[in-house]
Order: C-alpha cells, then structure tokens, then sequence
C-alpha cells in the first residue's frame, strides 16, 4: 500500500494548537453500552458518522496511527454492520479526499447497471413505467461498488486492511445493542422484508424489536471475513458472488457473474471551483452534486446575499430560485459522464449562470414551467449516509454512500447478510417519469449495460489558504445538493457557526415539482412573505443528516454531528 504522509500542516498544530477542552475518554468499544456525541473539538483527528458505534471504530483507527483515510475506510464497513439502513456493502458511494500532500482525489464506486439491463426494462407493452420494479426487490439493484471503492480507496492508507475491518467483523459477529431508531425501522420493514427475501434475513423477527435488543449478524461477519482474507475477489468472486448470484436466481433478479467480476470502482478527477478564496472541491458525474453545488454558488454572484441576511425573506427566495435553475440543468444535462456527453463547462460557465438568472424577480415566484415544462411528483424517503474524517496530518476525507432507499431494495442476499441497492431507480427509467425524489430525466440519464445511474450525493472539501476548512455531506437524494449548498452559504457567507449551519431548518426546491419544501421549524413570517409571493409550500419533518468538520482558525477541529438521528462526533 502507498504510504502518504503530511509534514506541513503536523507542523502547523504542533505549534498553534492547545489542548482542547472537551476530550474524548473512549477506551476501546462497547458494543452494548455506548453514548452520542453531538459535538467535539479535537486537536488530532475527528470523525463524524451516522451512528455512535461507526464513529468511535474510525476514531480508534486514527489512535491506533491510521490516517484519515483508513478511518473512514474502517467507519464505512462499521456503518455497513450497525447501520444496515444507508451503511452497506451490497450498495455505492463516492469519496472526496484532500490528501495531506495535495493530491485531490475522487473515487467514483456508483453502482452500474448489469449487462443485461436495457432501457426499457422498467416500461411494460402499453408503456407504463414500473418504479415499483426499480425501487424493490431484485430487479431493482446495480452492480455493487463499496467493496471496489474500499480497496481503491485503501491504497492512500497507512494500516493494513486486516485492522480496518475486524471492528466490522467484531460488531456483526458478537453482535451489537440497536437504539430506538433502529428498531422503529426494522419494525417497519417486516412486511416488505417478508415480501422481497425468499431466505429470511437475521432482520426479521417475530416479536417486535425494540431499544436494547442485540443484533448479532453471523452471516454478514463472514462475508467480511472473505473480503479480509481475499480482498475484493471475497466479495466480487468465489463464496460472495456465488451467493448473490444464487439470490438473483431466487427472484428473477439480472446481475451476473461477469457483471460482478468486471465491476471497477474509477479514479475521477475531482469537480473544483473557486469561491471568495475557498477551493471546494466535489464530486463529477456521475454525481450531479459537484456541478450542482458549483452552479448554485456561482448563482448568487455578486448579488451580496450576507447583506440579505440567514434565512431571510430575500435570501431564501433567492436561494430557491437558484435551486430551481440548477435542478432545471439536472434533469436535462446530466448522466453518467462515461456514456453521455455532460456538458459541464457550460453550464458552470458564469456568463451561461448569469444568464439563467435573468429573468429572476424578486417580486414573485419564477413557476418551473416558465424555466422548463415537466411532471409532477414526489415520495419522500430517507437514505444515503455521510460521514466526514480529518486527522493531524491534514488528510481529509468525505464519504456519501448508499443504498438508495432506506435498506435498499429490501432484499438481503441469502447466506451472506447484506441489503442489495435500489440503485436502478436513480436512472430515468422512462423519460419525463419521476424517480423516488421526484427527479425526472431523459436521454442524459436512460439506462444502458454497465452505465452508473446519476446520483446527488455530495461529498464536499472546502479548502481556505490552500488547507481543509470544511468537510461536509449529507443523506437526503435530491435534497442533497441543496443541503450541501445551504451550509456553504451559512458558513462562508452568513459567516455561521458549523452547528448553527447544520441544525437550523433547511429548505429545498427541485424545479419539478415546483413546490418549496421547508422543515418544521423553517420561520413562519418568510413562509407567509413567500407564499404571497406565489410560492407552494410543503412541511418535511427534516431534510438530511448534514455531518460537518470544520477547521477553526488555531487549527483545531470543530467536529458536529447532525441531531436529526442518532449520528455521533469524535474526536482526540
Ligand atoms: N441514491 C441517491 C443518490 O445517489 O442521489
């Protein structure tokens, strides 16, 4: 493995750091007894993740003199044991890093679609499109891509890779106490666990679960002891392969041997940009989030929104028409890079941006329809996990993985114990129809053998003087970006703090349907401003689990967990 090593910034703490007043006392793990942590501050490294148990094992990776990198390789496979909603090895992600010597790298490991996938896959013979198809059972699953994007990933660590899963291997084999919200969601996923398993995965039980049981997943443990023992070829080939393919043939699903043997995760090169003296490097297609991210803050311009004020009147209107614009450019222009010609500088070309904001007036809504006709539409579903890593050397790393849906497609590969993606359902599986977000595409996005379906996930490096500023990601599908794009504004422009940033009320507005969608909490004065303004409204209970570290100006790390669920921060 490549060794990676950064003197400058281990200078730098040594001598601008003092020990921080909150200290983490963890001495190793208890499985059965734990705590969250919202919030630390920390001189040597910091890791925030969904769940307390991910965040403490990549926190002994870094005490133990792995780097940031193996720490979130360590928190990843942790996640996919106690955290089986979002956490996975049957799903994909992206990775982001700053690399302590510079190096800005991108690990594309987005699941594909199998060989024998076809555009029309999902449209019967009168031609209605089955999103019950994309969204469930066996069908409904790309070609995994964790388990290629972990070793990709690997070669930037410091330990070998025997120590960065056995936490993993220890959680799913002696088990682990699951919290409340863990067991509100396995209760709700009885049925359809019964309906898309023809093998009855540990996850089902015939007496409801409930805060303090223990979830020892057997099968789950020897499956990551294969990838341990062979590498990617424990997953991709022999004992694992066999047995995905055994449960496609169990439920008519497609993904074969060669999809699985031929399955790459690909070195991207990050999507960057400059914004008042930040570098914010994110992720390319087949992630719309990057350009997203990258439109949206060109949007706003020169049009002086700090004056405007957080969560304003004229600021979120503001915010919401860029959205809008930007979501309009989604659905039109982006896929899977590799198949599909995206037009990305033009339309992150800040003449082209000006330009869509032209006919921008404050005075009232802009309707979608005036931007581009579409369809209306949307479910709301909860997904997708982050988590951010920063250590004393600098490296800085940012994770989005998923396995779209809340478990996925709902199916758990017989014998080996992981939820295989929904993935398939972030393609446009017909043109103008939406996906679970919402989300509607055309020829940018269709299906072809082997293509990656266009995600939102964003996962975000903010570089200040050329050093890590802000680590940042969120759950949420299409929400997302907006998320992402919301806490960049508070935090370089509302100059707010990282927890004000993330804990205050979100918005979102996606072009199609062209509804604002607020969390409770958002003020009831700008709802009521706005919607005398013409716009339409819809309360979510939350929007994302934004998972934010920032450097602060002695170089310490301001590390905060999302309190929307039980994600945790730790930090030495
Ligand atoms: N599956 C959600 C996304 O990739 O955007």
């Amino acid at each position: 493995m490549k060794r990676r090593t950064g003197l400058i910034l281990v200078a730098f703490l040594i001598f601008s750091c003092h020990p921080s007043g909150k200290s983490n006392s963890s001495a190793g793990i208890n499985p059965y007894q734990y705590s969250i942590q919202k919030k630390t501050i920390a001189e040597n490294g910091a890791v925030v993740s969904a769940h307390p148990l991910a965040s403490k094992t990549g926190l002994e990776i870094l005490k133990m003199g792995g780097n940031a990198i193996d720490a979130a390789i360590a928190t990843q496979l942790a996640l996919a044991v106690v955290y089986p909603q979002a956490g996975n090895l049957g799903g994909g992600g992206f990775m982001v890093a700053r690399i302590s010597d510079g190096e800005e790298i991108a690990i594309d490991y987005r699941e594909m679609a199998p060989g024998r996938a076809s555009r029309d896959m999902y449209i019967d013979w009168a031609g209605m499109a089955h999103t019950d198809k994309s969204q469930d059972g066996h069908l409904a699953s790309g070609v995994p891509g964790t388990v290629a994007g972990i070793f990709a990933a690997a070669k930037y660590g410091k330990l070998p890779f025997e120590k960065l899963v056995q936490p993993a291997i220890d959680l799913a084999e002696k088990g682990f106490v699951i919290r409340q919200h863990e067991a509100r969601a396995l209760n709700g996923l009885q049925d359809e666990l019964k309906k898309f398993n023809t093998i009855a995965p540990v996850f089902v039980k015939n007496s409801p679960w409930k805060e303090g049981d223990t979830l020892v997943q057997t099968d789950l443990a020897n499956t990551l002891k294969r990838i341990r023992d062979q590498g990617p070829a424990g997953f991709y080939e022999g004992e694992t392969a066999r047995l995905i393919i055994e449960e496609m043939k169990r439920g008519n699903g497609i993904i074969t041997y060669d999809d699985l043997k031929n399955y790459k995760a690909k070195l991207r090169t990050p999507h960057t940009f400059n914004y008042k003296g930040c570098k914010i490097i994110g992720m390319p297609m087949p992630s719309s989030g990057g350009v997203l991210v990258h439109q949206m803050m060109k949007m706003i311009g020169d049009r002086n929104i700090a004056s405007m004020g957080f969560e304003s009147e004229q600021a979120v209107q503001l915010m919401t028409e860029i959205e809008r614009r930007a979501f309009a450019d989604r659905a039109e222009y982006m896929g899977d890079a590799d198949y599909y010609k995206v037009p990305v500088d033009m339309i992150t070309n800040e003449v082209y941006l000006q330009e869509r904001m032209k006919n921008y007036d404050p005075s009232k809504a802009t309707p979608s329809s005036v931007i581009k006709p579409g369809v209306l539409l949307r479910a709301e579903s909860k997904e997708t996990t982050h988590l951010s890593v920063i250590d004393k050397d600098g490296n800085a790393v940012a994770i989005t993985t998923t396995l779209n849906n809340s478990y996925g497609s709902k199916t758990v590969v017989g014998g080996a114990g992981f939820f295989l993606n929904d993935e398939m359902d972030d393609f446009s599986i017909k043109p103008g129809v939406p996906n679970m977000y919402g989300a509607i595409g055309g020829s940018a996005n269709a299906i072809a053998p082997g293509k990656r379906m266009l995600s939102s996930m964003t996962p975000t490096i903010v570089l200040k003087d050329n050093k890590p500023f802000l680590i940042v990601g969120t759950p949420g599908g299409t929400t997302i970006p907006t998320s992402v794009f919301q806490t960049l504004v508070d935090i370089i422009e509302f100059n707010m703090t990282a927890e004000d940033a993330v804990y205050k009320p979100k918005f979102h507005h996606q072009w199609l349907p062209d509804t604002l969608e607020v969390e409770k909490g958002f003020p009831t004065a700008v709802r009521e401003a706005l919607q005398k303004k013409g716009y339409a409204f819809k309360e979510r209970n939350s929007i994302g689990r934004t998972e934010v570290i920032k450097v602060l100006a002695g170089g310490k790390f301001e590390a905060v967990a999302d309190n929307r669920g039980d994600d945790d921060a730790e930090g030495w």
